[in-house]
Protein backbone atom coordinates (compact mmCIF):
# COMPACT_ATOMS: atom_id res chain seq x y z
CA UNK A 1 0.00 0.00 0.00
CA UNK A 2 1.54 3.24 -0.62
CA UNK A 3 1.50 5.77 1.85
CA UNK A 4 -1.03 8.37 0.72
CA UNK A 5 -0.71 11.86 1.17
CA UNK A 6 -3.13 14.78 0.08
CA UNK A 7 -3.04 15.30 -2.84
CA UNK A 8 -2.72 11.73 -3.98
CA UNK A 9 0.03 12.27 -6.53
CA UNK A 10 1.96 9.46 -6.50
CA UNK A 11 5.91 10.15 -7.49
CA UNK A 12 8.58 7.66 -7.78
CA UNK A 13 12.32 8.57 -6.55
CA UNK A 14 15.39 6.24 -8.10
CA UNK A 15 18.52 7.64 -6.32
CA UNK A 16 22.03 6.53 -7.64
CA UNK A 17 23.41 4.05 -4.77
CA UNK A 18 26.11 6.42 -3.07
CA UNK A 19 26.15 8.81 -0.20
CA UNK A 20 26.57 11.89 -2.21
CA UNK A 21 23.59 11.17 -4.85
CA UNK A 22 21.07 9.42 -2.19
CA UNK A 23 21.37 12.94 0.30
CA UNK A 24 19.92 14.91 -2.56
CA UNK A 25 17.43 12.74 -4.06
CA UNK A 26 15.90 12.24 -0.24
CA UNK A 27 15.80 15.27 0.48
CA UNK A 28 14.05 16.12 -2.80
CA UNK A 29 11.74 13.90 -1.98
CA UNK A 30 10.73 15.23 1.64
CA UNK A 31 10.06 18.55 0.03
CA UNK A 32 7.65 17.08 -2.10
CA UNK A 33 6.15 14.61 0.08
CA UNK A 34 5.46 18.50 1.77
CA UNK A 35 3.86 19.65 -0.92
CA UNK A 36 1.21 16.80 -0.45
CA UNK A 37 3.07 14.08 -2.59
CA UNK A 38 3.19 10.43 -1.66
CA UNK A 39 6.74 8.98 -2.77
CA UNK A 40 7.90 5.89 -3.57
CA UNK A 41 11.79 5.42 -3.20
CA UNK A 42 13.04 2.76 -6.06
CA UNK A 43 16.29 1.41 -4.77
CA UNK A 44 19.17 -1.16 -5.50
CA UNK A 45 20.04 -3.93 -2.78
CA UNK A 46 23.76 -2.51 -2.63
CA UNK A 47 23.92 0.64 -0.41
CA UNK A 48 20.38 0.69 -0.13
CA UNK A 49 18.75 3.88 2.07
CA UNK A 50 17.40 2.84 5.47
CA UNK A 51 13.37 3.02 5.61
CA UNK A 52 13.25 3.55 9.33
CA UNK A 53 15.03 7.22 8.86
CA UNK A 54 11.71 8.08 6.20
CA UNK A 55 8.32 6.83 7.63
CA UNK A 56 7.19 9.21 5.00
CA UNK A 57 8.50 6.81 1.93
CA UNK A 58 7.36 4.04 0.90
CA UNK A 59 10.61 1.98 -0.04
CA UNK A 60 11.12 -0.66 -3.11
CA UNK A 61 13.92 -2.70 -3.01
CA UNK A 62 15.21 -4.30 -6.61
CA UNK A 63 17.57 -6.71 -7.50
CA UNK A 64 20.74 -5.15 -8.95
CA UNK A 65 22.59 -8.12 -9.86
CA UNK A 66 26.27 -7.05 -8.63
CA UNK A 67 28.62 -9.63 -7.47
CA UNK A 68 30.72 -9.28 -4.17
CA UNK A 69 33.61 -8.33 -6.23
CA UNK A 70 32.10 -5.32 -8.48
CA UNK A 71 31.30 -3.99 -5.25
CA UNK A 72 34.75 -5.03 -3.56
CA UNK A 73 36.37 -3.18 -6.44
CA UNK A 74 35.18 -0.10 -5.53
CA UNK A 75 34.72 0.79 -9.81
CA UNK A 76 31.99 3.32 -9.41
CA UNK A 77 32.15 3.65 -13.35
CA UNK A 78 31.83 -0.15 -13.62
CA UNK A 79 29.57 -0.50 -10.69
CA UNK A 80 27.22 2.14 -12.58
CA UNK A 81 27.25 0.40 -15.94
CA UNK A 82 26.32 -2.60 -14.36
CA UNK A 83 23.59 -1.24 -12.34
CA UNK A 84 21.79 0.23 -15.47
CA UNK A 85 22.44 -3.13 -17.70
CA UNK A 86 21.01 -5.41 -14.67
CA UNK A 87 17.84 -3.23 -12.95
CA UNK A 88 15.78 -2.19 -16.41
CA UNK A 89 13.62 -5.25 -15.93
CA UNK A 90 13.09 -5.43 -12.22
CA UNK A 91 12.35 -1.60 -12.34
CA UNK A 92 9.52 -2.60 -14.66
CA UNK A 93 8.41 -5.70 -12.40
CA UNK A 94 8.56 -3.68 -9.70
CA UNK A 95 6.43 -0.43 -11.28
CA UNK A 96 3.76 -2.83 -13.73
CA UNK A 97 3.24 -4.21 -10.10
CA UNK A 98 2.35 -1.32 -8.88
CA UNK A 99 0.31 0.38 -11.68
CA UNK A 100 -1.65 -2.64 -11.31
CA UNK A 101 -1.92 -2.70 -7.40
CA UNK A 102 -3.24 1.02 -7.39
CA UNK A 103 -6.54 2.32 -7.55
CA UNK A 104 -6.63 3.88 -11.22
CA UNK A 105 -7.11 7.46 -10.05
CA UNK A 106 -3.61 6.87 -8.02
CA UNK A 107 -1.54 6.26 -10.81
CA UNK A 108 2.49 7.69 -10.97
CA UNK A 109 2.12 11.09 -12.06
CA UNK A 110 6.39 10.95 -12.30
CA UNK A 111 9.35 9.33 -12.05
CA UNK A 112 12.39 11.71 -10.89
CA UNK A 113 15.78 9.76 -11.72
CA UNK A 114 19.46 10.87 -11.11
CA UNK A 115 21.11 11.31 -14.41
CA UNK A 116 23.43 8.21 -13.37
CA UNK A 117 20.08 5.84 -13.32
CA UNK A 118 19.04 6.43 -16.92
CA UNK A 119 17.86 2.92 -17.27
CA UNK A 120 14.61 4.22 -15.26
CA UNK A 121 14.11 6.77 -18.44
CA UNK A 122 13.59 4.03 -20.88
CA UNK A 123 11.42 1.85 -18.65
CA UNK A 124 9.52 5.48 -18.12
CA UNK A 125 9.38 5.81 -21.62
CA UNK A 126 7.99 2.24 -21.98
CA UNK A 127 4.89 2.62 -19.63
CA UNK A 128 4.50 6.17 -21.25
CA UNK A 129 4.62 7.45 -17.13
CA UNK A 130 6.49 11.42 -17.19
CA UNK A 131 10.02 11.39 -15.99
CA UNK A 132 12.20 14.31 -14.71
CA UNK A 133 15.95 14.04 -14.67
CA UNK A 134 17.76 15.09 -11.10
CA UNK A 135 21.60 16.06 -11.35
CA UNK A 136 23.10 15.85 -8.40
CA UNK A 137 26.45 17.64 -9.60
CA UNK A 138 27.10 21.31 -10.58
CA UNK A 139 26.55 23.26 -13.91
CA UNK A 140 30.22 24.21 -14.16
CA UNK A 141 31.02 20.22 -13.85
CA UNK A 142 28.73 19.36 -16.75
CA UNK A 143 30.06 21.92 -18.96
CA UNK A 144 33.73 20.71 -17.71
CA UNK A 145 32.99 17.26 -18.52
CA UNK A 146 31.38 17.72 -21.80
CA UNK A 147 34.71 19.59 -22.24
CA UNK A 148 36.59 16.07 -21.59
CA UNK A 149 34.14 14.14 -23.76
CA UNK A 150 35.07 16.10 -26.59
CA UNK A 151 38.70 16.41 -25.93
CA UNK A 152 38.99 12.66 -25.07
CA UNK A 153 36.53 11.96 -29.04
CA UNK A 154 39.43 13.75 -30.68
CA UNK A 155 41.99 11.51 -29.28
CA UNK A 156 43.44 14.73 -26.83
CA UNK A 157 43.93 12.51 -23.71
CA UNK A 158 45.37 11.68 -21.35
CA UNK A 159 46.79 15.24 -20.82
CA UNK A 160 50.26 14.95 -21.15
CA UNK A 161 52.23 16.26 -18.00
CA UNK A 162 53.34 19.49 -19.69
CA UNK A 163 49.62 20.94 -20.39
CA UNK A 164 48.26 19.84 -16.97
CA UNK A 165 48.99 23.62 -15.70
CA UNK A 166 47.25 25.51 -18.97
CA UNK A 167 43.99 27.30 -18.87
CA UNK A 168 41.47 24.53 -20.74
CA UNK A 169 39.89 27.45 -23.51
CA UNK A 170 36.84 29.13 -22.83
CA UNK A 171 36.35 27.41 -19.49
CA UNK A 172 38.86 29.62 -17.51
CA UNK A 173 39.84 29.33 -14.70
CA UNK A 174 39.82 25.53 -15.03
CA UNK A 175 42.51 24.02 -16.13
CA UNK A 176 43.36 20.73 -17.53
CA UNK A 177 44.52 18.94 -14.23
CA UNK A 178 40.60 20.10 -13.21
CA UNK A 179 39.26 18.68 -15.81
CA UNK A 180 36.71 15.65 -13.91
CA UNK A 181 38.59 12.60 -14.24
CA UNK A 182 37.64 9.27 -12.77
CA UNK A 183 41.06 7.93 -11.86
CA UNK A 184 40.22 3.91 -11.17
CA UNK A 185 38.76 3.66 -14.69
CA UNK A 186 39.73 4.40 -18.07
CA UNK A 187 38.91 7.75 -19.35
CA UNK A 188 37.10 5.90 -21.98
CA UNK A 189 34.86 4.36 -19.91
CA UNK A 190 34.03 7.17 -17.92
CA UNK A 191 33.32 9.49 -20.90
CA UNK A 192 31.04 6.72 -22.19
CA UNK A 193 29.11 6.66 -18.36
CA UNK A 194 29.11 11.06 -18.89
CA UNK A 195 27.63 10.60 -22.12
CA UNK A 196 24.79 8.81 -21.03
CA UNK A 197 24.40 10.55 -18.59
CA UNK A 198 24.45 13.81 -20.02
CA UNK A 199 21.50 12.43 -22.62
CA UNK A 200 18.23 14.15 -21.29
CA UNK A 201 16.55 11.13 -24.12
CA UNK A 202 12.78 12.63 -23.67
CA UNK A 203 12.59 13.66 -19.87
CA UNK A 204 10.11 16.48 -19.63
CA UNK A 205 13.06 18.82 -17.20
CA UNK A 206 15.34 18.77 -15.14
CA UNK A 207 16.03 19.24 -11.25
CA UNK A 208 19.60 20.65 -10.27
CA UNK A 209 20.88 20.58 -6.99
CA UNK A 210 22.80 24.24 -7.48
CA UNK A 211 21.84 27.93 -7.85
CA UNK A 212 21.57 30.77 -9.44
CA UNK A 213 23.71 32.93 -6.85
CA UNK A 214 26.96 30.35 -7.34
CA UNK A 215 26.44 29.32 -10.89
CA UNK A 216 24.52 32.03 -13.01
CA UNK A 217 26.60 31.95 -16.03
CA UNK A 218 27.43 28.22 -16.37
CA UNK A 219 23.18 27.83 -15.60
CA UNK A 220 22.71 30.36 -18.34
CA UNK A 221 25.14 28.82 -20.69
CA UNK A 222 22.99 25.35 -20.47
CA UNK A 223 20.26 27.20 -20.24
CA UNK A 224 20.87 28.41 -23.66
CA UNK A 225 21.63 25.13 -25.13
CA UNK A 226 18.55 22.99 -23.09
CA UNK A 227 15.59 21.85 -25.13
CA UNK A 228 13.63 21.00 -21.55
CA UNK A 229 12.80 23.40 -18.54
CA UNK A 230 15.83 23.76 -15.85
CA UNK A 231 14.54 24.29 -12.14
CA UNK A 232 17.58 24.88 -10.23
CA UNK A 233 16.27 23.67 -6.99
CA UNK A 234 19.77 24.20 -4.45
CA UNK A 235 21.14 23.97 -1.80
CA UNK A 236 18.40 20.55 -1.80
CA UNK A 237 19.74 20.20 1.76
CA UNK A 238 17.99 23.24 2.86
CA UNK A 239 14.42 22.26 0.86
CA UNK A 240 13.58 20.76 3.83
CA UNK A 241 14.35 19.17 7.25
CA UNK A 242 14.82 15.87 6.60
CA UNK A 243 16.33 13.07 8.92
CA UNK A 244 19.39 11.94 8.17
CA UNK A 245 20.08 9.10 4.98
CA UNK A 246 23.49 8.47 6.10
CA UNK A 247 24.51 4.96 5.14
CA UNK A 248 26.95 4.48 8.49
CA UNK A 249 26.21 5.64 11.86
CA UNK A 250 26.64 9.38 12.56
CA UNK A 251 28.70 9.33 15.45
CA UNK A 252 27.08 12.78 17.55
CA UNK A 253 29.56 12.63 20.24
CA UNK A 254 31.71 14.95 18.65
CA UNK A 255 29.06 17.87 18.93
CA UNK A 256 29.82 17.47 22.37
CA UNK A 257 33.53 17.79 21.76
CA UNK A 258 32.70 21.00 19.67
CA UNK A 259 30.73 22.59 22.51
CA UNK A 260 34.02 22.99 24.02
CA UNK A 261 35.74 24.52 21.76
CA UNK A 262 36.06 28.46 20.83
CA UNK A 263 34.02 30.10 18.20
CA UNK A 264 35.66 29.55 14.69
CA UNK A 265 38.52 27.67 15.73
CA UNK A 266 38.18 24.13 14.77
CA UNK A 267 38.91 22.70 11.19
CA UNK A 268 36.48 19.85 10.18
CA UNK A 269 38.24 17.62 8.29
CA UNK A 270 36.30 14.83 5.97
CA UNK A 271 37.11 13.58 2.72
CA UNK A 272 33.78 12.47 1.89
CA UNK A 273 32.18 9.07 0.79
CA UNK A 274 34.06 7.34 -1.11
CA UNK A 275 38.23 8.81 -1.08
CA UNK A 276 40.53 6.67 0.39
CA UNK A 277 43.98 7.71 1.21
CA UNK A 278 47.91 6.19 1.37
CA UNK A 279 49.22 5.85 5.31
CA UNK A 280 51.97 8.25 4.22
CA UNK A 281 49.36 10.89 3.39
CA UNK A 282 47.68 10.20 6.68
CA UNK A 283 50.89 10.42 8.47
CA UNK A 284 51.44 13.94 6.84
CA UNK A 285 48.03 14.78 7.85
CA UNK A 286 48.05 13.78 11.66
CA UNK A 287 51.56 15.69 11.67
CA UNK A 288 50.28 18.72 10.20
CA UNK A 289 47.16 18.89 11.80
CA UNK A 290 49.05 18.17 15.07
CA UNK A 291 51.51 21.25 14.15
CA UNK A 292 49.19 23.76 13.20
CA UNK A 293 47.80 23.81 16.80
CA UNK A 294 44.31 24.14 15.83
CA UNK A 295 41.98 22.02 17.43
CA UNK A 296 40.63 19.50 15.11
CA UNK A 297 37.43 16.97 14.18
CA UNK A 298 38.63 14.47 11.88
CA UNK A 299 36.13 12.08 9.89
CA UNK A 300 37.80 8.66 9.51
CA UNK A 301 36.14 6.59 7.34
CA UNK A 302 36.42 3.02 8.48
CA UNK A 303 38.35 1.27 5.22
CA UNK A 304 39.36 4.76 4.30
CA UNK A 305 42.94 4.36 4.74
CA UNK A 306 44.55 1.89 2.56
CA UNK A 307 45.83 -1.38 4.40
CA UNK A 308 44.13 -0.71 6.96
CA UNK A 309 40.15 -1.07 9.11
CA UNK A 310 39.99 1.88 10.79
CA UNK A 311 42.46 4.20 12.65
CA UNK A 312 45.68 1.49 13.53
CA UNK A 313 47.92 3.05 11.02
CA UNK A 314 47.87 6.16 12.86
CA UNK A 315 51.53 7.13 13.35
CA UNK A 316 53.08 6.19 16.63
CA UNK A 317 52.51 9.01 19.20
CA UNK A 318 50.14 10.97 17.07
CA UNK A 319 46.99 10.57 19.60
CA UNK A 320 49.24 11.16 22.79
CA UNK A 321 50.69 14.43 21.13
CA UNK A 322 47.30 15.82 20.26
CA UNK A 323 45.16 14.78 23.15
CA UNK A 324 42.12 16.44 23.40
CA UNK A 325 42.69 18.81 20.96
CA UNK A 326 41.44 16.28 18.39
CA UNK A 327 38.61 14.53 18.08
CA UNK A 328 38.42 11.46 15.57
CA UNK A 329 34.88 9.64 14.50
CA UNK A 330 34.32 6.96 11.84
CA UNK A 331 30.76 9.28 10.31
CA UNK A 332 30.09 12.92 11.70
CA UNK A 333 26.54 14.84 11.41
CA UNK A 334 28.11 16.92 8.79
CA UNK A 335 25.39 19.31 8.51
CA UNK A 336 25.15 19.98 12.38
CA UNK A 337 28.95 20.10 12.76
CA UNK A 338 29.35 22.60 9.86
CA UNK A 339 26.66 25.10 10.89
CA UNK A 340 27.77 24.93 14.80
CA UNK A 341 29.65 28.23 15.78
CA UNK A 342 33.06 25.98 16.58
CA UNK A 343 34.06 24.97 12.98
CA UNK A 344 35.97 27.55 11.15
CA UNK A 345 36.96 25.89 8.62
CA UNK A 346 36.46 22.74 6.31
CA UNK A 347 38.82 20.41 5.24
CA UNK A 348 36.95 18.84 1.76
CA UNK A 349 37.53 16.68 -0.74
CA UNK A 350 35.37 18.92 -2.18
CA UNK A 351 32.30 16.76 -3.58
CA UNK A 352 29.39 18.98 -4.30
CA UNK A 353 27.26 18.16 -1.13
CA UNK A 354 30.06 18.88 1.14
CA UNK A 355 30.58 22.14 -1.07
CA UNK A 356 26.85 23.19 -1.08
CA UNK A 357 26.95 22.38 3.21
CA UNK A 358 29.95 24.35 3.37
CA UNK A 359 28.87 27.52 1.76
CA UNK A 360 25.57 27.56 3.00
CA UNK A 361 26.90 27.38 6.46
CA UNK A 362 29.65 30.40 5.76
CA UNK A 363 32.47 28.30 6.20
CA UNK A 364 35.53 28.78 4.30
CA UNK A 365 37.55 25.61 2.70
CA UNK A 366 40.56 23.59 2.46
CA UNK A 367 40.08 22.08 -0.75
CA UNK A 368 42.11 18.79 -1.23
CA UNK A 369 40.06 17.02 -4.71
CA UNK A 370 40.86 13.67 -5.83
CA UNK A 371 38.80 12.52 -8.63
CA UNK A 372 35.94 13.10 -10.98
CA UNK A 373 33.41 16.80 -10.07
CA UNK A 374 35.66 17.67 -6.74
CA UNK A 375 38.72 19.05 -8.90
CA UNK A 376 36.43 21.36 -10.65
CA UNK A 377 34.88 22.90 -7.26
CA UNK A 378 37.69 23.16 -5.85
CA UNK A 379 38.88 25.46 -8.61
CA UNK A 380 35.55 27.24 -7.96
CA UNK A 381 35.86 27.64 -4.14
CA UNK A 382 39.39 29.14 -4.43
CA UNK A 383 39.36 30.95 -7.58
CA UNK A 384 35.85 31.91 -8.47
CA UNK A 385 34.20 32.27 -5.25
CA UNK A 386 37.51 32.90 -3.47
CA UNK A 387 36.74 31.34 -0.13
CA UNK A 388 38.52 28.83 0.29
CA UNK A 389 42.62 27.78 -0.76
CA UNK A 390 43.41 24.36 -2.27
CA UNK A 391 46.17 21.81 -1.27
CA UNK A 392 47.92 21.34 -4.67
CA UNK A 393 51.14 19.42 -3.73
CA UNK A 394 52.08 15.96 -2.54
CA UNK A 395 50.22 16.45 1.14
CA UNK A 396 53.45 17.63 3.32
CA UNK A 397 53.08 18.13 6.85
CA UNK A 398 55.14 21.65 6.97
CA UNK A 399 52.67 22.36 4.10
CA UNK A 400 49.62 21.48 5.57
CA UNK A 401 50.49 23.67 8.49
CA UNK A 402 51.15 26.61 6.98
CA UNK A 403 47.65 26.20 4.83
CA UNK A 404 45.81 25.91 7.78
CA UNK A 405 47.26 28.32 9.47
CA UNK A 406 46.43 31.08 6.44
CA UNK A 407 42.72 29.69 6.68
CA UNK A 408 42.15 29.85 10.22
CA UNK A 409 44.19 32.56 11.31
CA UNK A 410 45.81 34.59 8.82
CA UNK A 411 44.39 37.44 7.07
CA UNK A 412 44.24 35.53 3.87
CA UNK A 413 41.50 33.77 5.63
CA UNK A 414 39.36 36.10 6.99
CA UNK A 415 38.81 37.93 3.88
CA UNK A 416 37.63 33.84 2.72
CA UNK A 417 35.26 33.98 5.77
CA UNK A 418 33.74 37.26 5.04
CA UNK A 419 33.09 36.18 1.56
CA UNK A 420 31.49 32.75 2.74
CA UNK A 421 29.60 34.41 5.07
CA UNK A 422 28.18 37.11 2.06
CA UNK A 423 27.47 33.61 -0.21
CA UNK A 424 25.43 31.99 2.68
CA UNK A 425 23.16 35.51 3.18
CA UNK A 426 22.70 35.20 -0.65
CA UNK A 427 21.83 31.77 -0.24
CA UNK A 428 19.09 32.49 2.50
CA UNK A 429 17.70 34.98 0.22
CA UNK A 430 17.53 32.79 -2.47
CA UNK A 431 15.60 30.16 0.11
CA UNK A 432 13.22 32.68 1.53
CA UNK A 433 11.36 34.34 -1.59
CA UNK A 434 14.67 34.34 -4.24
CA UNK A 435 15.73 32.16 -6.97
CA UNK A 436 15.54 29.11 -5.39
CA UNK A 437 12.04 29.50 -3.67
CA UNK A 438 10.63 30.23 -7.09
CA UNK A 439 12.50 27.31 -8.43
CA UNK A 440 11.07 25.04 -5.97
CA UNK A 441 7.36 26.54 -6.54
CA UNK A 442 7.65 25.80 -10.36
CA UNK A 443 8.57 22.19 -9.95
CA UNK A 444 5.97 21.59 -7.89
CA UNK A 445 3.41 23.21 -10.50
CA UNK A 446 5.06 21.38 -13.19
CA UNK A 447 4.71 18.33 -11.85
CA UNK A 448 1.02 18.58 -11.06
CA UNK A 449 0.50 19.97 -14.21
CA UNK A 450 0.91 15.77 -15.70
C1 LIG B 1 30.64 11.67 -4.36
C2 LIG B 1 31.72 12.13 -5.28
O1 LIG B 1 32.98 11.83 -4.71
C3 LIG B 1 31.58 13.62 -5.47
O2 LIG B 1 32.60 14.05 -6.31
C4 LIG B 1 30.23 13.98 -6.03
O3 LIG B 1 30.07 15.38 -6.08
C5 LIG B 1 29.12 13.37 -5.18
O4 LIG B 1 29.36 11.99 -4.94
P1 LIG B 1 30.96 12.07 -1.73
O5 LIG B 1 32.33 11.57 -1.47
O6 LIG B 1 29.86 11.24 -1.25
O7 LIG B 1 30.73 12.42 -3.22
O8 LIG B 1 30.91 13.58 -1.17
P2 LIG B 1 29.77 14.64 -1.07
O9 LIG B 1 29.14 15.01 -2.36
O10 LIG B 1 30.36 15.75 -0.33
O11 LIG B 1 28.65 13.91 -0.21
C6 LIG B 1 28.92 13.37 1.05
C7 LIG B 1 27.69 13.49 1.90
O12 LIG B 1 27.91 12.73 3.08
C8 LIG B 1 27.40 14.92 2.33
O13 LIG B 1 26.02 15.19 2.21
C9 LIG B 1 27.81 14.96 3.79
O14 LIG B 1 27.02 15.80 4.60
C10 LIG B 1 27.66 13.52 4.21
N1 LIG B 1 28.64 13.19 5.26
C11 LIG B 1 29.96 13.13 4.99
C12 LIG B 1 28.15 12.94 6.53
O15 LIG B 1 26.94 13.02 6.79
N2 LIG B 1 29.05 12.63 7.50
C13 LIG B 1 30.38 12.55 7.27
O16 LIG B 1 31.12 12.23 8.22
C14 LIG B 1 30.86 12.81 5.97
Amino acid sequence: MEKKAQSGQLLVLVPCPYQGTINPMLKLGTFLHSKGFSISIVHTHFNSPNPSNHPEFTFFPIPDGLTADQISSGNVVAIVFAINANCKASFKQCLTDRVTEQEPQNKITCIIYDEFMYFSESVANDLNIPRILLRTQSATNVIARNALIRLHSKGCTPFPDSMLLNSVPELHPLRFKDLPIYIFDTVENYSELLTNANNVRTSSAIIWNTLDCLEQSSLAQIKQQCQVPIFSTGPLHKASTAATSSLLEEDTSCVAWLDKQSHNSVIYVSLGSLVSISEKELAEMAWGLTKSRQPFLWVIRPGSICGSHWIELLPQGFLEAVGERSCIVKWAPQMEVLSHGAVGGFWSHCGWNSTLESISEGVPMLCRPCFTDQTVNARCVSEVWKIGIQLENELERGEIERTVKKLMVDDDGKGMRVRAKQLKEKIEVSMKGGSTYHSLNELVEFIRSF
